[in-house]
C-alpha cells in the first residue's frame, strides 16, 4: 500500500495537464483502478484482516483524492498567471495621435464666431433647413414676382401634383431664422443663427450647400453705428489681428433699410489667400437695419422697436482665417486635406483661452 501511495503522489505531482491528472484519476481510484481493485479484495479477507486494512484502503483514495483535486487547482490557476501574461496590455500607453479624427475648419469657425458673440451677449437661435416659402421670402419682404427669388438661385422641393400651395424650399439664407426667433421671442432680442444653406451655386467662391450665421439685435435704441462697432469688434476678434481693414458697402436687400455689405482686403497673390494686404476685397457679409415690414411680419411694433440684423459667410471667414484657397475642398471629405486644415478635438475655443490656438 506505501508502494501504490508512493507512486501515485510522484505521478499527480508530475503530472502537466488536465488529461493526465484525469487518465492518472482512473487509472488509481476509478471503478477499475487499481485501489478500487484492492478494495475488492478486501470481500476475500478474515474479519480481523478487514478490519486493519479497509480503513488504510479508505484513507490511501482519500489522501490520492485530494491529492488529485490540490493538482488540478494548481494547474487551472497556473493557465490563468500563463493567461495573464500573455494577454497583459499597458492601459496608461499614449492613444494614437493619427487615428484621432480633427474637427472640420467649418465647425471651428462656428465655435469661434459662437464665443465671441456669445461674449457680446448674443444667445444662440437654430431654425429647419427645409423652409417654408413664407419665412425664407414673404416674411423677409420679397413678395412672389420679387426678382430677388431668382437671384438666390432657390432649390424648391418637390410638390404633389395638384398641390397649388407654395413648394417649401431648401433656406436659401439663414434670415428666416429672425423670423422665427421674433415670433418664438419678441423684442428685446440678441440672437445669431447658425446654420446650413443652399444655392444652386458653384466656383472657387461659390458651393451649392455653405453655412451662414445670421444676428439679430432688436431693441428701442439700436443705430447703425451700433451695428458698425459690432461688426468691427467681431472681425477683429475674429482674425486675432488689430489691422483688419473692412469696407462698408452701401448695397440692397429687401430686408433691411439702409443696407450694407462688408468686405475685407486680401490678396489672392500666387494662389495663396491673405488677409489684411494685396488689394482685392472678398465680400464676407450682407447687413442692415431690419425692414418694418420684416418686424411687423415676426410680430413687433416697428414704431417701438427697431434694429440691425447681418448674414455672414461662415465658408468665407473660415478660408480668409485659414488661408483656404478654394471653398470647394471644404465638402470633398480628402483625408489629408482634414488633417491639414483640421483641428484638435479638444481645445475648445473660448475668447480667454484663445480661439485658434
Ligand atoms: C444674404 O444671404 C442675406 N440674407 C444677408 C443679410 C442678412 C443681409 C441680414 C442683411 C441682413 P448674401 O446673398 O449676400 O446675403 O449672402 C451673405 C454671405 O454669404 C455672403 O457675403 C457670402 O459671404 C456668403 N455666400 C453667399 N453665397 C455663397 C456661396 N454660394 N457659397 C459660399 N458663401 C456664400
Ligand atoms: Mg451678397
Amino acid at each position: 500500500m506505501d508502494d501504490l501511495r508512493d507512486k501515485y503522489i510522484k505521478l499527480i505531482a508530475d503530472a502537466g495537464d488536465e488529461s493526465t491528472l484525469e487518465d492518472l484519476r482512473v487509472q488509481a481510484v476509478g471503478k477499475k483502478g487499481e485501489i478500487s481493485l484492492q478494495m475488492r479484495e478486501l470481500g476475500k479477507m478474515s474479519a480481523e484482516e478487514r478490519q486493519v486494512m479497509g480503513p488504510r484502503l479508505n484513507a490511501l483514495k482519500d489522501e490520492i483524492n485530494s491529492a488529485l483535486a490540490a493538482k488540478r487547482e494548481a494547474l487551472a490557476d497556473a493557465a490563468l498567471d500563463e493567461r495573464l501574461r500573455g494577454e497583459w496590455l499597458d492601459v496608461t500607453l499614449p492613444a494614437r495621435g493619427r487615428r484621432a479624427g480633427t474637427i472640420h475648419p467649418i465647425s471651428q469657425v462656428t465655435e469661434e464666431v459662437t464665443a465671441i458673440f456669445a461674449d457680446m451677449g448674443f444667445a444662440v437661435a437654430e431654425g429647419p433647413q427645409v423652409e417654408s416659402d413664407w419665412h425664407n421670402f414673404d416674411a423677409l419682404n420679397i413678395p412672389g414676382h420679387h426678382p430677388a427669388r431668382a437671384e438666390m438661385d432657390t432649390f424648391y422641393m418637390h410638390r404633389a401634383e395638384g398641390d397649388e400651395r407654395p413648394p417649401h424650399v431648401l433656406r436659401t439664407h439663414t434670415s428666416p431664422v429672425q423670423i422665427r426667433s421674433m415670433e418664438l421671442q419678441g423684442a428685446p432680442i440678441r440672437v445669431i443663427c447658425p446654420g446650413r444653406v443652399y444655392r444652386a451655386d458653384y466656383d472657387q467662391t461659390h458651393t451649392p450647400m455653405f453655412h451662414q450665421v445670421e444676428g439679430l439685435a432688436l431693441d428701442t435704441d439700436i443705430s447703425m453705428a451700433n451695428l458698425k462697432w459690432t461688426l468691427e469688434e467681431f472681425v477683429k476678434a475674429f482674425f486675432e489681428v488689430d489691422d483688419v481693414e473692412l469696407r462698408f458697402r452701401a448695397s440692397h436687400f429687401p430686408f433691411t433699410e439702409p443696407s450694407a455689405e462688408v468686405d475685407i482686403r486680401c490678396s489672392w497673390e500666387g494662389g495663396q489667400l491673405k488677409v489684411g494686404e494685396g488689394d482685392d476685397w472678398l465680400e464676407i457679409l450682407g447687413s442692415g437695419m431690419v425692414h418694418p415690414n420684416v418686424l411687423r411680419a415676426g410680430g413687433i411694433n416697428p414704431n417701438v422697436h427697431q434694429g440691425f440684423a447681418f448674414g455672414m459667410g461662415i465658408d468665407r471667414l473660415a478660408m480668409l482665417k485659414y488661408g483656404i484657397p478654394d471653398l470647394r475642398a471644404f465638402f470633398d471629405s480628402d483625408l489629408r486635406w482634414l488633417r491639414h486644415y483640421g483641428f484638435a478635438s479638444l481645445d475648445v475655443p473660448t475668447l480667454h483661452g484663445g480661439l485658434s490656438r
